[in-house]
């Protein structure tokens, strides 16, 4: 699909995403005119409202959400915004979006609603005549909450859209640096003979926040740390670290090669797997509540998760890859460690030898860092002092001039564009959805429950231990 949409339609203009991400990376865009001129957005939500109370609440979201050099001429932008209420369940609204969009236009639908709104939405769109082929949509998370519920949105979505016109948000792929590990890994030939079990001893990657519940109560508690950041963004992590070379660097190349690893993951055993929940402590420099105390009751809900797991292919057979990520940790931190073997033999008998370790760090530092063994400067009198040094690239520094942008820019802009590649595809999301799902059945049935950690730890002992069982200390 090449086709640019000419006309934007955003489900869920009035709610947080649409505020905080969507209507502030609308406008960077714009900014920086990378929209095509003739776009149209038209937001919709239930609430009525005018045109212009619809562009005074975008002006108010973007003044508080993007920096002010981004801005650009926020007039312009705020002249391409449309409103018109419509409430999904009922088809009356439908007509008037139909008509505000009007005659043969390319139409990009974006869906930022509750997933139980998806199907009636898709209906309601498609009685209107607006699920042509000349419509493309996209879908925000949660993409159900199990295999089955999953299923039954993409049926509905499938009923209307064809795949190649079905855009899976995950939007830990609209992050510079989570591309970027793509260009690190297929535009050097450094490491890619190195990326294979022979070489590399394990991998880790950790998401790391310090942030509690926030105001998602409702959704958070029932859905837990598994649900709500293995199953989509870490998983995607791990398929584009361990995925084989794609031949191009197109939607089906890439999606090919990471459902495949994907599909490779192998169930996890009682042991491999660590949850946890957090009380209370101090957390960002301030004393914070347990999430019981935050939820007001009790809870089974896991606020953290490590993992040990398997991809069961010949690149990766006996490479451990160690994932954990929870709310209220020590610091906000997303990272990929790749942890390379020894050396087979070292001609240094009085050194320490450290392994080479690969650092990509995502968030909030974009760097990648590479430690190398070197000698310390001087002259002694027998045999040489080694050191490990790192070899750091900052991307800040690399590209000076070139900002920071949000995830949903990239992403919202290749939706515009017809551009799939950095979106999930159906197999990708019920193969993530399919060993999820194992690992919650095995839970239950051990009947595991969160062990407690202290806001502002790093999770609970156990998932040291889980690490350390094979001598793997967790980066930190
Ligand atoms: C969302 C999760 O998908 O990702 C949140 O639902 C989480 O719980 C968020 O806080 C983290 O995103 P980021 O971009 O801040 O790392």
């Amino acid at each position: 699909m090449t086709t640019k949409a000419q006309t934007l339609i955003l489900f869920g203009a009035t709610g947080d995403l649409s505020r905080r991400m969507l209507l502030p990376s609308l406008c960077a865009l714009d900014a920086d005119e990378l929209l095509p001129d003739e776009l149209e957005i038209i937001g919709t939500a239930r609430s009525d409202m005018s045109n212009s109370e619809f562009r005074n609440f975008a002006r108010e979201a973007i003044e508080k959400f993007l920096p002010a050099e981004r801005r650009g001429g926020m007039a312009d932008f705020l002249n391409r915004l449309q409103y018109s209420a419509l409430d999904v369940t009922t088809p009356e609204g439908y007509k008037e979006l139909a008509e505000k969009v009007g005659e043969d236009r390319e139409i990009a639908i974006f869906l930022s609603t509750a997933p139980s709104l998806f199907k009636p939405t898709i209906e309601g769109l498609a009685e209107a005549g607006l699920a042509d082929e000349t419509a493309r949509i996209c879908l925000e998370k949660p993409l159900g909450s199990d295999l089955e519920s999953s299923c039954a949105i993409n049926d509905a979505v499938a009923a209307r859209f064809p795949e190649d016109r079905i855009f899976r948000i995950d939007h830990y792929l609209g992050k510079e640096t989570v591309q970027n590990l793509i260009a690190l890994r297929f535009a050097n030939i450094l490491f890619e003979p190195l990326w294979n079990s022979q070489h590399i001893d394990h991998v880790q990657i950790t998401v790391a926040e310090t942030v509690g519940l926030e105001s998602r109560v409702d959704f958070y508690d029932g859905a837990g740390a598994l649900r709500d950041m293995v199953q989509n963004h870490m998983l995607q992590l791990l398929a584009l670290v361990a995925m084989e070379p794609p031949s191009s660097f197109d939607a089906g190349a890439v999606r090919d090669e990471k459902v495949k690893v994907l599909r490779a993951l192998r169930e996890l055993e009682d042991e491999e797997s660590v949850t946890g929940q957090y009380r209370g402590g101090a957390s960002g420099g301030k004393i914070v509540p347990g999430y019981d105390e935050e939820l007001g009751k009790e809870s089974d809900t896991e606020t953290f998760v490590a993992i040990k797991a398997h991809i069961d292919n010949w690149r990766w057979q006996g490479v451990p890859f160690y994932m954990r990520t929870g709310k209220r940790l020590h610091e906000r931190v997303t990272e990929i460690v790749v942890k390379f073997r020894s050396v087979p033999h070292s001609i240094f008998p009085d050194a320490r030898l450290k392994p080479n370790t690969l650092v990509i760090g995502i968030q909030p530092e974009e760097n990648i860092s590479l430690s190398m063994m070197a000698k310390v400067p001087g002259i002694e009198h027998e045999g040489m002092t080694l050191r490990e040094v790192p070899l750091d690239i900052r991307m800040p520094d690399a590209f000076t001039g070139k900002h920071k942008r949000i995830a949903y820019e990239r992403l919202l802009l290749d939706l515009i564009n017809g551009d799939q590649t950095l979106f999930v595809r159906r197999d990708e999301v019920e193969a993530q959805w399919k060993w999820i799902d194992a690992i919650r059945a095995g839970w239950e049935a051990e009947g595991k429950t969160p062990k407690t950690y202290t806001a502002g730890s790093w999770g609970p002992s156990a998932s040291i231990a889980l690490a350390e069982r094979d001598g793997v200390s967790w980066h930190e």
